[in-house]
Protein backbone atom coordinates (compact mmCIF):
# COMPACT_ATOMS: atom_id res chain seq x y z
CA UNK A 1 0.00 0.00 0.00
CA UNK A 2 1.13 3.34 -0.67
CA UNK A 3 2.58 5.76 2.26
CA UNK A 4 0.45 8.53 2.74
CA UNK A 5 1.60 12.06 4.13
CA UNK A 6 -1.47 12.73 6.56
CA UNK A 7 0.17 16.30 8.18
CA UNK A 8 3.13 18.29 7.16
CA UNK A 9 5.76 15.24 7.54
CA UNK A 10 4.00 13.00 9.38
CA UNK A 11 3.31 9.87 6.97
CA UNK A 12 0.69 6.76 7.73
CA UNK A 13 3.70 3.88 7.42
CA UNK A 14 0.90 0.72 8.55
CA UNK A 15 -0.19 -2.20 7.24
CA UNK A 16 -3.60 -3.35 5.47
CA UNK A 17 -4.78 -6.90 6.87
CA UNK A 18 -7.30 -7.76 3.94
CA UNK A 19 -7.86 -11.37 4.99
CA UNK A 20 -8.50 -11.28 8.89
CA UNK A 21 -12.15 -12.65 9.47
CA UNK A 22 -11.96 -13.32 12.74
CA UNK A 23 -10.68 -10.98 15.76
CA UNK A 24 -9.97 -12.76 18.64
CA UNK A 25 -13.93 -13.64 18.45
CA UNK A 26 -15.15 -10.76 17.00
CA UNK A 27 -15.93 -11.17 13.35
CA UNK A 28 -14.07 -8.73 10.58
CA UNK A 29 -15.65 -9.32 7.69
CA UNK A 30 -14.08 -6.28 5.94
CA UNK A 31 -10.50 -7.17 7.28
CA UNK A 32 -8.73 -4.31 9.38
CA UNK A 33 -5.57 -1.81 9.10
CA UNK A 34 -2.93 -1.58 11.64
CA UNK A 35 -2.01 1.99 11.65
CA UNK A 36 1.41 3.18 12.30
CA UNK A 37 2.79 6.95 11.94
CA UNK A 38 6.24 8.03 11.10
CA UNK A 39 7.28 11.67 12.05
CA UNK A 40 10.14 13.57 10.32
CA UNK A 41 11.30 16.50 12.51
CA UNK A 42 14.52 16.81 13.85
CA UNK A 43 14.09 13.52 15.92
CA UNK A 44 12.71 10.58 13.76
CA UNK A 45 9.69 9.12 15.46
CA UNK A 46 7.59 5.76 14.60
CA UNK A 47 4.30 5.82 17.01
CA UNK A 48 2.88 2.43 17.31
CA UNK A 49 3.85 -0.59 14.85
CA UNK A 50 1.74 -3.41 13.75
CA UNK A 51 0.86 -7.40 13.90
CA UNK A 52 4.21 -9.49 14.16
CA UNK A 53 2.62 -10.82 10.63
CA UNK A 54 2.89 -7.52 8.93
CA UNK A 55 6.17 -6.13 10.31
CA UNK A 56 7.80 -6.36 6.81
CA UNK A 57 5.16 -4.15 5.10
CA UNK A 58 5.88 -1.95 8.16
CA UNK A 59 9.67 -1.71 7.22
CA UNK A 60 8.59 -1.38 3.69
CA UNK A 61 6.41 1.69 4.24
CA UNK A 62 9.26 2.69 6.33
CA UNK A 63 11.75 2.56 3.90
CA UNK A 64 10.19 4.33 1.11
CA UNK A 65 10.82 7.67 4.13
CA UNK A 66 14.04 7.15 5.76
CA UNK A 67 16.84 4.11 6.87
CA UNK A 68 14.85 2.31 9.81
CA UNK A 69 18.38 3.18 11.66
CA UNK A 70 17.60 6.66 11.15
CA UNK A 71 14.55 6.04 13.73
CA UNK A 72 15.25 8.18 17.16
CA UNK A 73 11.80 7.42 18.93
CA UNK A 74 9.34 4.59 19.39
CA UNK A 75 6.36 5.24 21.03
CA UNK A 76 4.13 2.87 21.80
CA UNK A 77 0.47 4.04 22.47
CA UNK A 78 -0.72 0.08 23.13
CA UNK A 79 1.04 -2.84 23.67
CA UNK A 80 -1.69 -5.32 22.66
CA UNK A 81 -0.03 -7.02 20.18
CA UNK A 82 -1.96 -6.48 16.57
CA UNK A 83 0.26 -2.79 17.75
CA UNK A 84 2.93 -4.20 19.34
CA UNK A 85 3.66 -7.27 17.63
CA UNK A 86 6.34 -6.37 15.29
CA UNK A 87 8.21 -4.58 18.15
CA UNK A 88 10.68 -7.09 18.67
CA UNK A 89 11.78 -6.83 15.10
CA UNK A 90 11.57 -2.88 14.63
CA UNK A 91 13.53 -2.17 17.70
CA UNK A 92 16.34 -4.53 16.74
CA UNK A 93 16.48 -2.99 13.06
CA UNK A 94 15.84 0.84 14.49
CA UNK A 95 18.06 0.49 17.54
CA UNK A 96 16.37 3.38 18.64
CA UNK A 97 17.41 6.15 21.16
CA UNK A 98 14.25 6.12 23.63
CA UNK A 99 10.81 3.69 23.81
CA UNK A 100 8.29 6.15 25.01
CA UNK A 101 5.20 4.40 26.64
CA UNK A 102 2.86 4.74 29.92
CA UNK A 103 3.95 3.41 32.98
CA UNK A 104 1.31 1.00 32.82
CA UNK A 105 2.94 0.36 29.27
CA UNK A 106 6.15 -0.43 30.64
CA UNK A 107 5.01 -3.31 32.96
CA UNK A 108 2.90 -4.82 29.56
CA UNK A 109 5.83 -4.23 27.29
CA UNK A 110 8.14 -6.52 29.87
CA UNK A 111 5.78 -8.70 30.48
CA UNK A 112 5.16 -9.46 26.96
CA UNK A 113 8.13 -9.52 25.38
CA UNK A 114 10.82 -9.66 28.41
CA UNK A 115 13.27 -7.11 26.69
CA UNK A 116 16.84 -6.96 27.37
CA UNK A 117 18.41 -3.25 26.97
CA UNK A 118 15.44 -1.82 25.57
CA UNK A 119 15.97 1.91 26.44
CA UNK A 120 12.06 2.35 27.66
CA UNK A 121 11.07 5.15 29.25
CA UNK A 122 7.67 6.19 30.90
CA UNK A 123 6.13 9.10 30.45
CA UNK A 124 3.87 11.00 33.15
CA UNK A 125 0.32 11.94 32.00
CA UNK A 126 0.01 15.40 30.09
CA UNK A 127 3.99 15.25 29.62
CA UNK A 128 5.41 16.51 26.53
CA UNK A 129 8.62 15.71 24.80
CA UNK A 130 9.92 17.55 20.98
CA UNK A 131 10.93 16.56 18.01
CA UNK A 132 12.14 19.66 16.74
CA UNK A 133 9.22 21.59 15.39
CA UNK A 134 6.67 19.58 16.49
CA UNK A 135 5.86 18.56 20.25
CA UNK A 136 3.94 15.54 21.44
CA UNK A 137 1.89 15.32 24.50
CA UNK A 138 0.75 12.32 25.88
CA UNK A 139 -2.47 11.73 27.61
CA UNK A 140 -2.62 8.15 29.49
CA UNK A 141 -6.15 6.43 28.89
CA UNK A 142 -5.84 3.55 31.54
CA UNK A 143 -8.62 1.07 30.70
CA UNK A 144 -9.22 2.34 27.18
CA UNK A 145 -9.11 -0.15 26.26
CA UNK A 146 -5.87 -1.73 28.56
CA UNK A 147 -4.26 -0.95 31.16
CA UNK A 148 -1.46 0.38 29.39
CA UNK A 149 -3.20 2.82 26.37
CA UNK A 150 -2.60 6.47 25.95
CA UNK A 151 -3.08 9.13 23.18
CA UNK A 152 0.03 11.23 21.54
CA UNK A 153 -1.25 14.66 20.47
CA UNK A 154 0.93 16.52 18.55
CA UNK A 155 0.40 20.25 19.58
CA UNK A 156 1.20 21.94 16.53
CA UNK A 157 -0.34 19.69 14.10
CA UNK A 158 -3.48 18.96 16.00
CA UNK A 159 -3.51 15.31 15.05
CA UNK A 160 -4.36 13.27 18.06
CA UNK A 161 -3.08 9.79 17.59
CA UNK A 162 -5.96 7.96 19.26
CA UNK A 163 -4.87 4.33 19.61
CA UNK A 164 -8.14 2.10 19.57
CA UNK A 165 -10.38 4.56 20.18
CA UNK A 166 -12.38 5.52 17.37
CA UNK A 167 -10.70 2.92 15.31
CA UNK A 168 -12.85 0.44 12.53
CA UNK A 169 -12.00 -2.92 11.59
CA UNK A 170 -12.09 -1.88 8.24
CA UNK A 171 -9.40 -3.14 5.14
CA UNK A 172 -9.42 0.15 2.44
CA UNK A 173 -7.07 1.54 -0.01
CA UNK A 174 -7.93 4.99 1.23
CA UNK A 175 -6.76 6.19 4.33
CA UNK A 176 -9.49 9.29 5.53
CA UNK A 177 -12.86 9.15 6.14
CA UNK A 178 -14.02 11.15 3.18
CA UNK A 179 -13.17 8.89 1.20
CA UNK A 180 -15.51 5.81 2.06
CA UNK A 181 -18.87 5.33 2.07
CA UNK A 182 -19.88 7.41 5.39
CA UNK A 183 -22.86 4.63 6.56
CA UNK A 184 -20.51 1.63 5.82
CA UNK A 185 -17.80 3.80 8.32
CA UNK A 186 -20.43 4.46 10.51
CA UNK A 187 -21.55 0.77 10.99
CA UNK A 188 -18.26 -0.32 11.36
CA UNK A 189 -17.48 2.44 13.75
CA UNK A 190 -20.07 1.49 16.44
CA UNK A 191 -19.57 -2.52 16.06
CA UNK A 192 -15.87 -1.35 17.05
CA UNK A 193 -17.68 0.54 19.78
CA UNK A 194 -20.20 -1.97 20.53
CA UNK A 195 -17.28 -5.14 21.06
CA UNK A 196 -14.32 -3.38 22.05
CA UNK A 197 -15.58 -0.60 23.94
CA UNK A 198 -19.14 -0.96 25.55
CA UNK A 199 -17.93 -2.03 29.21
CA UNK A 200 -15.52 0.97 29.29
CA UNK A 201 -18.10 3.53 28.53
CA UNK A 202 -18.18 5.26 32.05
CA UNK A 203 -14.53 6.00 31.20
CA UNK A 204 -15.26 7.66 27.83
CA UNK A 205 -17.44 9.92 29.59
CA UNK A 206 -15.27 11.12 31.67
CA UNK A 207 -12.17 11.19 28.98
CA UNK A 208 -14.61 12.56 26.38
CA UNK A 209 -15.26 15.57 29.29
CA UNK A 210 -11.49 15.90 29.91
CA UNK A 211 -10.89 16.41 26.60
CA UNK A 212 -13.47 19.32 26.17
CA UNK A 213 -11.86 20.91 29.67
CA UNK A 214 -8.05 20.39 27.91
CA UNK A 215 -9.73 22.53 25.05
CA UNK A 216 -7.41 20.40 22.73
CA UNK A 217 -7.85 21.69 19.26
CA UNK A 218 -8.21 18.83 17.07
CA UNK A 219 -8.77 18.85 13.58
CA UNK A 220 -7.16 14.69 12.85
CA UNK A 221 -8.02 12.15 14.70
CA UNK A 222 -5.72 8.73 14.12
CA UNK A 223 -6.80 5.77 15.17
CA UNK A 224 -4.82 2.53 15.12
CA UNK A 225 -7.57 0.74 12.72
CA UNK A 226 -9.22 1.69 9.97
CA UNK A 227 -9.40 5.33 8.22
CA UNK A 228 -8.18 8.93 9.61
CA UNK A 229 -10.47 10.69 10.91
CA UNK A 230 -10.68 14.41 9.45
CA UNK A 231 -14.23 15.18 7.87
CA UNK A 232 -16.17 13.87 10.40
CA UNK A 233 -14.09 14.81 13.41
CA UNK A 234 -17.68 15.60 15.10
CA UNK A 235 -19.86 13.07 14.08
CA UNK A 236 -17.62 9.97 15.38
CA UNK A 237 -17.00 12.59 18.36
CA UNK A 238 -20.99 13.06 19.19
CA UNK A 239 -21.81 9.05 18.44
CA UNK A 240 -19.31 8.13 21.11
CA UNK A 241 -20.51 10.77 23.27
CA UNK A 242 -24.09 9.20 22.60
CA UNK A 243 -23.27 5.63 22.53
CA UNK A 244 -21.13 5.78 25.98
CA UNK A 245 -24.28 7.14 27.66
CA UNK A 246 -26.30 4.38 26.56
CA UNK A 247 -28.96 5.82 25.42
CA UNK A 248 -30.83 3.55 23.51
CA UNK A 249 -33.16 4.62 20.23
CA UNK A 250 -36.61 3.60 19.90
CA UNK A 251 -35.76 0.24 18.72
CA UNK A 252 -35.85 -3.48 20.06
CA UNK A 253 -34.50 -7.06 19.02
CA UNK A 254 -35.98 -9.91 19.55
CA UNK A 255 -32.99 -12.34 19.71
CA UNK A 256 -33.35 -16.24 20.16
CA UNK A 257 -32.82 -19.55 19.09
CA UNK A 258 -34.99 -22.69 18.71
CA UNK A 259 -34.78 -26.52 19.04
CA UNK A 260 -38.19 -27.26 17.10
CA UNK A 261 -39.06 -23.92 15.88
CA UNK A 262 -41.55 -23.32 18.31
CA UNK A 263 -39.70 -20.68 20.51
CA UNK A 264 -39.24 -19.04 16.94
CA UNK A 265 -43.07 -19.16 16.44
CA UNK A 266 -43.06 -17.40 19.57
CA UNK A 267 -40.30 -14.94 18.54
CA UNK A 268 -42.10 -14.08 15.83
CA UNK A 269 -44.70 -13.21 17.48
CA UNK A 270 -43.48 -10.74 19.98
CA UNK A 271 -41.68 -9.09 17.08
CA UNK A 272 -45.40 -8.78 15.55
CA UNK A 273 -46.50 -7.23 18.66
CA UNK A 274 -43.71 -4.68 19.19
CA UNK A 275 -43.93 -3.87 15.57
CA UNK A 276 -47.96 -3.06 16.21
CA UNK A 277 -46.67 -0.16 18.31
CA UNK A 278 -44.74 1.61 15.80
CA UNK A 279 -41.51 0.84 17.70
CA UNK A 280 -38.80 -0.33 14.94
CA UNK A 281 -37.61 -4.00 15.31
CA UNK A 282 -35.57 -6.74 14.79
CA UNK A 283 -35.75 -10.25 14.44
CA UNK A 284 -32.83 -12.35 14.81
CA UNK A 285 -31.65 -16.05 15.18
CA UNK A 286 -28.65 -16.63 16.87
CA UNK A 287 -27.90 -19.86 14.57
CA UNK A 288 -27.54 -17.46 11.73
CA UNK A 289 -26.08 -14.49 13.37
CA UNK A 290 -22.52 -13.68 14.51
CA UNK A 291 -22.59 -12.68 18.23
CA UNK A 292 -20.47 -9.17 17.74
CA UNK A 293 -23.47 -8.07 14.70
CA UNK A 294 -25.46 -8.79 17.37
CA UNK A 295 -23.84 -6.59 19.96
CA UNK A 296 -23.83 -3.82 17.12
CA UNK A 297 -27.59 -4.14 17.26
CA UNK A 298 -27.85 -4.05 21.34
CA UNK A 299 -25.90 -0.99 21.08
CA UNK A 300 -28.68 1.02 19.54
CA UNK A 301 -31.70 -0.87 20.84
CA UNK A 302 -33.51 -0.09 23.68
CA UNK A 303 -35.37 -3.52 24.68
CA UNK A 304 -33.65 -6.74 24.29
CA UNK A 305 -35.83 -9.42 24.22
CA UNK A 306 -34.51 -12.75 24.47
CA UNK A 307 -35.92 -16.65 23.67
CA UNK A 308 -34.52 -19.94 24.02
CA UNK A 309 -36.11 -23.52 24.46
CA UNK A 310 -35.27 -25.28 27.46
CA UNK A 311 -32.42 -27.96 26.70
CA UNK A 312 -31.37 -30.12 29.30
CA UNK A 313 -32.36 -27.78 32.39
CA UNK A 314 -30.35 -25.29 30.89
CA UNK A 315 -30.38 -23.03 27.70
CA UNK A 316 -29.42 -23.65 24.14
CA UNK A 317 -26.09 -23.31 23.51
CA UNK A 318 -25.83 -20.54 21.23
CA UNK A 319 -27.83 -18.70 23.73
CA UNK A 320 -25.74 -19.08 26.99
CA UNK A 321 -22.84 -18.41 24.92
CA UNK A 322 -24.32 -15.13 23.41
CA UNK A 323 -25.24 -14.34 26.87
CA UNK A 324 -21.95 -14.86 28.50
CA UNK A 325 -20.60 -12.56 25.49
CA UNK A 326 -23.15 -9.48 26.38
CA UNK A 327 -22.53 -9.84 30.14
CA UNK A 328 -18.59 -9.37 29.49
CA UNK A 329 -19.75 -6.27 27.75
CA UNK A 330 -22.14 -5.01 30.14
CA UNK A 331 -24.33 -3.03 28.48
CA UNK A 332 -26.43 -0.85 30.14
CA UNK A 333 -29.93 1.02 30.54
CA UNK A 334 -31.99 -1.93 28.84
CA UNK A 335 -36.09 -2.66 29.09
CA UNK A 336 -35.41 -6.79 29.14
CA UNK A 337 -37.80 -9.90 28.83
CA UNK A 338 -37.49 -13.52 28.00
CA UNK A 339 -40.03 -16.26 26.29
CA UNK A 340 -39.68 -19.91 25.03
CA UNK A 341 -40.84 -23.43 24.64
CA UNK A 342 -40.38 -26.51 26.64
CA UNK A 343 -40.89 -29.98 27.06
CA UNK A 344 -41.43 -30.91 30.87
CA UNK A 345 -38.59 -28.89 33.08
CA UNK A 346 -39.05 -25.46 31.61
CA UNK A 347 -35.85 -23.42 33.36
CA UNK A 348 -34.63 -20.95 30.03
CA UNK A 349 -36.87 -18.23 30.68
CA UNK A 350 -35.56 -18.13 34.84
CA UNK A 351 -32.14 -18.24 33.31
CA UNK A 352 -32.22 -15.73 30.72
CA UNK A 353 -34.37 -13.13 33.32
CA UNK A 354 -31.33 -14.24 35.93
CA UNK A 355 -28.69 -13.17 32.90
CA UNK A 356 -30.85 -9.59 32.40
CA UNK A 357 -30.80 -8.82 36.13
CA UNK A 358 -27.21 -9.31 36.79
CA UNK A 359 -26.91 -6.88 33.52
CA UNK A 360 -29.28 -4.37 35.41
CA UNK A 361 -31.75 -4.82 32.45
CA UNK A 362 -35.17 -3.30 33.64
CA UNK A 363 -37.38 -6.43 33.05
CA UNK A 364 -40.36 -5.37 32.51
CA UNK A 365 -42.33 -8.76 32.30
CA UNK A 366 -42.21 -12.04 34.40
CA UNK A 367 -41.60 -13.97 30.73
CA UNK A 368 -43.56 -16.15 28.64
CA UNK A 369 -43.37 -19.79 28.83
CA UNK A 370 -44.93 -22.21 26.34
CA UNK A 371 -44.60 -26.03 26.72
CA UNK A 372 -43.74 -27.87 23.26
CA UNK A 373 -46.00 -26.34 20.49
CA UNK A 374 -47.73 -22.76 20.48
CA UNK A 375 -51.18 -22.56 19.79
CA UNK A 376 -53.24 -19.31 18.51
CA UNK A 377 -54.22 -18.25 22.35
CA UNK A 378 -49.84 -19.13 23.31
CA UNK A 379 -49.10 -16.52 20.11
CA UNK A 380 -51.97 -13.43 21.05
CA UNK A 381 -50.18 -13.85 24.45
CA UNK A 382 -46.93 -13.33 22.59
CA UNK A 383 -48.45 -10.83 20.63
CA UNK A 384 -49.37 -8.80 23.67
CA UNK A 385 -46.04 -9.18 25.62
CA UNK A 386 -44.63 -7.48 22.56
CA UNK A 387 -47.09 -5.01 22.36
CA UNK A 388 -46.42 -4.00 26.29
CA UNK A 389 -42.62 -4.20 25.31
CA UNK A 390 -43.23 -1.49 22.23
CA UNK A 391 -45.22 0.65 24.53
CA UNK A 392 -42.51 0.37 27.29
CA UNK A 393 -39.73 1.49 24.57
CA UNK A 394 -41.91 4.36 23.96
CA UNK A 395 -42.19 5.56 27.24
CA UNK A 396 -38.77 5.57 27.94
CA UNK A 397 -37.03 7.32 24.23
CA UNK A 398 -37.24 10.53 23.08
CA UNK A 399 -38.04 10.24 19.33
FE1 LIG B 1 -6.07 -2.79 18.39
FE2 LIG B 1 -6.34 -3.11 21.76
O1 LIG B 1 -5.65 -3.41 20.07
Amino acid sequence: MKVTEIKDNIFWVGAIDWNIRDFHGYSTYKGTTYNAFLVKDEKIALFDTVKKTHVNDLLHHIKQLVDPTEIDYLIVNHVEMDHSGALPEIVERCKPEKIFCSKMGLKAINEHFHPEGWPLEAVENGSTISLGSKTVKFLETRMLHWPDSMFSYLQEDKLLISSDAFGQHLATSERFDDEVDFSELMEQTSKYYANILTLYSPLIRKLLAKVREMNLEIDMIAPDHGVIWRSHIGDVLQAYDNWSQNKGKRKALVIYDTMWQSTEAMAKAVTAGVSMTGVSVKLINLAMSHRSDVMTDVLNAKAVILGSSTLNNGLLPRMAGFLMYMRGLKPTNKIGAAFGSYGWSGEAVKLMNRSMEDMKFDIIEPGLRVKYVPGHSDLSECVEMGKRIGQAVIDSTEE
